[in-house]
């Protein structure tokens, strides 16, 4: 199975999130490559391959990361070529309108059976906006994933010290992140 981790927008967490997903599916027991198709090589430089046990390149699970991009030829075939799309987006307002391009996009090229969906990540406690946000973004069409990633510097600390830099809460949101994506 093809994941692809794809957004118009910069910074919004596709590398981590590829990055953490894999290291979640590693951590179930399965056999996780990543494809880092990202010329900054995000992934691919935070992948500590004894630590990690995962490979790069195809497996049975593959994560692809992409550029912040969604008219590059690189992102347009990663799109057509996934059986997962992940969109991530912050829950502010601007991004989330930001968010409907890339969408819509999206959409358009994926393949028949794919799915995709927006995941909101670097949600922060008791913002009223991240609880209103699903709601907003289903109203306008938009697939949204039930599982929020909160903002935690767990999570900027696990591209040094890999998935022990998570603590149980956090690598259980990241879990249930894996099993919606597989779903
Ligand atoms: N849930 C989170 N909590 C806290 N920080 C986060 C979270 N997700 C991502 N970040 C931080 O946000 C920044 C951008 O994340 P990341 O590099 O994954 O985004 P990206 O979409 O891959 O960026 P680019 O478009 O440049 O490739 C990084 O500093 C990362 O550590
Ligand atoms: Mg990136």
């Amino acid at each position: 199975m093809k994941i692809a981790f794809v957004s118009g927008k910069g910074g919004v967490g596709k590398s981590s999130l590829c990055f953490l997903t894999a290291l979640s599916l590693r951590d179930a027991g399965k056999e996780v490559s990543v494809d880092d198709r990202d010329p900054q090589k995000s992934v691919s430089s935070w992948i500590d391959l004894e630590r990690d046990g995962i490979s790069d390149g195809e497996g049975e699970f593959t994560l692809i990361d992409t550029r912040p991009s969604i008219d590059h030829k690189s992102v347009i075939q990663a799109i057509s070529e996934a059986d997962r799309i992940v969109m991530p987006c912050t829950p502010s307002p601007g991004d989330i309108t930001a968010a409907r391009a890339t969408v819509e996009v999206v959409l358009g090229l994926m393949k028949e059976g794919a799915k995709a969906a927006l995941v909101l990540n670097m949600v922060k406690g008791g913002t009223n906006f991240a609880e209103d946000a699903p709601d907003l973004l289903k109203a306008m069409g938009v697939p949204v994933m039930n599982t929020q990633i909160p903002d935690r510097q767990s999570i900027q600390r696990a591209v040094l010290l890999g998935w022990r830099a998570l603590d149980s809460k956090t690598q259980g949101i990241i879990f249930k992140l894996a099993l919606e994506i597989l779903s």
